[in-house]
């Protein structure tokens, strides 16, 4: 699969992508055949423990993205371009490319920047789009587009990015009638996390999916797994056989 073939997911089925920060998960998707990967700055909060996205850097994306690609076999990555990695166009194009020699297929782009996204295009990076709640500027967690003026702005930013040239477009946290309006108004495929049952596909953080956080649940999570509780249970059999001096055992030792 390449990043050209995503686009007929716009009429023939639904496109699963997932975040992925790490090479053996990656493993994991490459055995299931998962379409996109997106690394996304959600990792800021889902593997560095802050309560946004805010602080990601460049240099801790590409360190993702190099784990990543490593294990992504045939699956086409996106890299998340973090907070203030894209602030002039000339300064995007630098980190999109740097993204590239890191392994990714295409880059992804936070926000209504059509002229950016342009400038990308024209220089050869595949740009996905993301709009609708917007965690590295967001003032709360709320759902966004519920007013008409706010649903009027994102049907007309969607067809801008479309226009400027992006590949796909992420829709985050909107009604679903609205995430159905923008995936009829657009011939790109859209990518809904919490946008409804509408958009051409789906991606979730996949410690979400996993359930590896019991505190954090939003709405439009559906938990595959309860991995905190399976790691949880797996980690305290070890403590109590370490202390009881039941492992190792002789099977795990050498002669
Ligand atoms: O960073 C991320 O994981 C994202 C998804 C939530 C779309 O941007």
């Amino acid at each position: 699969m390449n990043i050209e073939e995503i686009k007929k997911f716009k009429k023939n089925e639904k496109l699963v992508m997932l975040t992925c920060y790490d090479f053996q998960m990656a493993k994991i998707f490459s055995s299931v055949g998962v379409d996109l990967i997106l690394v996304g700055d959600s990792l800021g909060m889902v593997f560095q423990g802050d309560s946004t996205t805010k602080n990601v850097t460049m240099e801790q994306m590409l360190y993702h993205v190099e784990a990543v690609a490593k294990g992504a076999k045939s699956i086409p990555i996106v890299g998340d371009m973090p907070i203030h990695s894209y602030s002039t166009k000339e300064i995007a194009l630098e980190n999109a490319q740097r993204f590239i020699n890191a392994g990714a297929d295409a880059i992804k782009l936070e926000g209504y920047f059509p002229e950016t996204i342009n400038y990308l295009v024209k220089n050869g990076i595949p740009v996905q789009g993301h709009i609708g709640l917007l965690p590295q500027t967001y003032e709360s967690f709320k759902v966004v587009g519920r007013k008409k003026e706010d649903h009027d702005r994102l049907l007309k930013e969607a067809k801008e990015i479309e226009q400027a040239g992006a590949f796909t477009l992420v829709l985050e946290s909107i009604p679903e009638q609205l995430g159905k309006e923008i995936s009829e108004l657009v011939a790109i495929p859209t990518i809904g996390i919490g946008a409804g049952r509408f958009c051409d596909g789906q991606v979730l953080v996949i410690n979400d999916l996993l359930g590896m956080d019991p505190d954090f649940h939003p709405k439009f999570v559906k938990r595959y797994a309860n991995l905190f509780e399976i790691i949880a249970h797996a980690v305290s059999q070890y403590k109590k056989e370490v202390k009881e001096g039941n492992y190792p055992q002789k099977e795990q030792v050498y002669e």
